[in-house]
């Protein structure tokens, strides 16, 4: 969809990347923002790491005059959503979504037209377009918490991911209108090598985010946004885990709960299928050389900036 950033063998890096980020981000008056699937060296650096929600808040109050997004695309439109003065800068244009990608602007306008009078709650991985079309937008951490407030009378599409539609119904008791979105990295984990797992390690719970199929969500202690499983692991009890999410995870886990054990819930083939390979393509050489650029930047249409802003506010709103 977006082009990859090259970086050229004659791009000159400096020696110390750590140092040269921290003085360009003193020049811009920048922040950066992390989610907990960048590598470790990402996270590291990050003024705020959080899940979708944790940074929406921090893109809604930042006083930075540019915001450097570590994560992927439309995470970075959602803070240009909120900052449409600010200059929102993405490492690599191209890290997508995979769920995103699987709500087509045309297609999901041809579906809500077919039920006018259900209000549109759309989770937060989706574009900018597709928010502009939404009434209210949700993460992991509070799609559950927002559909509750809604009148039970209220009919409800929900887009675009299937599996976190299915668990926010199975939490309410609310029939929603699905549309039906999935994550790759999500739906990915084997059921069978995750049991195989609890029976080697009977001491380990298994923790997983609410995008996985809920055929490994059955076998989960504990179901969780990003964040909430971040500190879950903290305040268990149990010294091993067993985390079906997308393992940059782990990096944060092992730095909160240095004596605990973490181990990656396995994708059905003998691959690193469950790292997203989309949040993937930022590095810190990137990140150095998007900042040094002020390239690639967010931009976005003032029609669909301003209508994509509404449910987003509502959003902040419900979540206080
Ligand atoms: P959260 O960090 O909001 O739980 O979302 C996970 C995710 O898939 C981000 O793309
Ligand atoms: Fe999108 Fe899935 Fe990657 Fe999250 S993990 S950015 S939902 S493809």
């Amino acid at each position: 969809m977006f082009a990859s950033t090259l970086i050229s063998p004659k791009t000159a890096l400096p020696d110390d990347l750590f140092g040269a980020i921290a003085d360009l981000k003193r020049e811009l008056n920048a922040v950066i923002l992390a989610h907990y699937y960048q590598d470790a060296d990402i996270q590291d650096i990050a003024d705020y790491l959080g899940d979708s929600l944790a940074l929406s808040q921090q893109a809604a109050k930042t006083d930075a005059d540019v915001i450097v997004f570590a994560g992927v695309h439309f995470m970075a439109e959602t803070a240009k959503i909120l900052n449409p003065n600010k200059l929102v800068l993405l490492p690599d244009l191209a890290a997508g979504c995979s769920l995103a990608d699987s709500c087509p602007p045309d297609e999901f306008a041809a579906f809500r037209a077919k039920y006018p009078d259900h209000l549109v709650i759309s989770y937060i991985n989706c574009t900018a377009a597709i928010k502009a079309m939404s009434d209210i937008i949700c993460t992991s951490a509070n799609a559950v918490k927002i559909v509750q407030q809604i009148p039970a009378d209220q009919p409800i599409i929900f887009a675009p991911d299937r599996n976190l539609g299915k668990y926010v119904m199975a939490q309410t008791g609310r029939d929603m209108v699905l549309w039906q979105g999935s994550c790759m990295v999500h739906e990915t984990f084997s059921e069978k090598k995750l049991v195989q797992l609890q029976i080697q390690y009977p001491d380990a719970e298994a923790i997983a985010h609410p995008e996985c199929e809920p055929s490994i969500l059955r076998h989960a202690n504990y179901i969780g946004s990003t964040t909430a499983l971040l500190n879950y692991i903290q305040h268990s009890q149990s010294q091993s885990f067993i985390v079906a999410t997308e393992p940059g995870i782990i990096h944060q886990m092992e730095k909160a709960a240095p004596h605990k054990r973490f181990i990656p819930s396995p994708p059905l083939s003998n691959c690193a299928c469950n790292e997203c390979p989309h949040m993937r393509l930022n590095t810190l050489e990137k990140l150095y050389l998007c900042m040094k650029h002020r390239t690639p930047e967010i931009t976005l249409p003032d029609a669909v900036q301003q209508a994509a802003l509404k449910p987003m506010q509502r959003m902040l709103a419900m979540s206080a």
